[in-house]
């Protein structure tokens, strides 16, 4: 059996190591990949969201499953190309189809989707210029910090909080009339601000059923004690010591059989991952927002602790099979820290040569920004690469995680040094 996984992040490195532990795996490719991927997998260069290219692709090396790293193809409708055309229809994709996927890719669809079906989350309103006087006003009866969020997929910078309501104006104003994040911003959710720790539930579902995988806190600043700019992540602990059983069974209960029992309701065949964003508040679950895959760097944690086979997994997504699947998880921590260029997430380099990963015995190593130039591995993205180590303790876990970073060299490397300490 041969599997394309579309991406090129650590995530979608984790993903390709996960499955080539699979017997029933012959050939992995991935499109477009990094210099992790090619070690293992076969990189095809063509992007994710060229439907005719990934067509191409499956049918030209005899792929007979595709799993989806990235929103951008699903929230554009890979899932529903494939079952439009009679070559694809068959193949079965990891990752929901476009009504689906409207959890990540509109807000104001996820907020009225928790409201219909009763799952907690932040009160909110939705404007847009049309009624932009009407957000002014509702902003009034919210008390600071102000929550808004443009509605569209804004590549991680659309949501802004901000604790002057005249500057919440202002921006309210900038979104909907002036396009602050183009037409992602022309529908804005405002929301009230949600008080408590994050952290992140993931769940596998083939539609009915569905298995809860290992919680990850991320760490998303830039800068140590969580200051600075935001960044796609910087780091991930798995699992969150302030989620205990309780609260998580709080979360199935909460938020997971409502949101696969919703899905159903409103006709949506969901299959694939459901990232749950939540707030814990005193040991009551609040969700922040949806995604329709898994985070990155929280993949690099979570699917290292799952001893179960992926790929069977996989297939009980695809034939709606999963409750038939055995699912077990290591009591271990994970940690993973990420290594990222000088400069990220403003300007930064490429194509600096990175050494020493492989000498990381201790830790797994998954590439994210990183190619192959001149026989060497060269960085060639803001994130580089994701260290990620098992213990026995979240401190056991971070002292092997940052003696291999110490191996690693790249110029300009940066990386946070107190990922996971706030949570010992
Ligand atoms: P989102 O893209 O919706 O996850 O928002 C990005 C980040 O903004 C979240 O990870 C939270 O840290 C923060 N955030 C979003 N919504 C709220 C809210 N209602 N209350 C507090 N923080 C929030
Ligand atoms: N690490 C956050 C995300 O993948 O959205």
């Amino acid at each position: 059996m041969n599997i394309l996984i579309l991406g090129a992040g650590g995530r979608e490195h984790a993903f390709a190591l996960k499955l080539s532990e699979s017997k029933k795996i012959k050939q992995l490719f991935v499109a477009p990949g990094n210099a992790g991927t090619d070690e293992i997998a076969i990189n095809v260069n063509i992007n994710p969201t060229d439907f005719g290219a990934v067509k191409e692709t499956v049918l030209k090396n005899d792929i007979k499953m595709v799993v989806v790293g990235p929103e951008a193809p699903l929230v554009n409708g890979i899932h529903d190309f494939f079952l439009a055309d009679n070559d694809l229809k068959a193949i079965p994709v990891i990752g929901p189809k476009k009504d689906g996927a409207l959890l990540e890719g509109s807000k104001d669809f996820s907020k009225q989707f928790m409201q219909k079906h009763g799952i907690p989350t932040a009160r909110y309103q939705s404007f847009t210029k049309e009624n932009l006087k009407d957000g002014f006003t509702f902003l009034e009866t919210l008390t600071p910090p102000y929550v808004l969020k443009a509605d569209g997929l804004a590549g991680g910078k659309g949501v802004l909080i901000l604790n002057d309501l005249s500057e919440a104006k202002s921006e309210l104003e900038e979104m909907v009339s002036n396009q602050k994040f183009g037409a992602a911003s022309a529908t804005v959710v405002i929301e009230e601000f949600l008080k408590g720790i994050e952290l992140s539930v993931f769940v596998l579902t083939d539609g009915n059923s569905y298995k809860i995988l290992p919680s990850a806190k991320d760490y998303k600043r830039i800068g140590e004690g969580d200051l600075g700019l935001n960044t796609g992540g910087m780091g991930a602990i798995s699992p969150v010591p302030f989620a205990d059983q309780a609260f998580l069974d709080k979360v199935e209960a909460l938020v997971v059989k409502p949101t696969i029992a919703g899905l159903q309701k409103d006709g949506i065949d969901y299959r694939g991952f459901i990232f749950i964003g939540l707030m814990n508040d005193a040991g009551n679950p609040s969700v922040v927002e949806y995604n329709v895959r898994m985070g990155d760097p929280e993949t690099e944690a979570v699917l290292p602790r799952i001893e179960s086979d992926l790929y069977e997994l996989f297939e009980g997504v695809g034939k709606q099979t999963l409750h038939e699947k055995s699912f077990s998880v290591t009591p271990k921590t994970a940690t993973t820290v990420m290594l990222v260029a000088g400069g990220y997430p403003e300007s930064y380099q490429k194509g600096k040569v990175i050494t020493g990963f492989e000498n990381c015995e201790d830790s797994i190593v998954f590439h994210a920004g990183t190619k192959i130039e001149n026989d060497k591995v060269v960085s060639n993205g803001g994130r580089v690469m994701a260290v990620t180590s098992l213990g026995d303790s979240i401190e056991e876990a971070l002292a092997k995680t940052y003696a291999s970073i110490e191996k690693i060299k790249f110029e300009e490397m940066n990386y946070r040094k107190d990922i996971g300490f706030d949570l010992i």
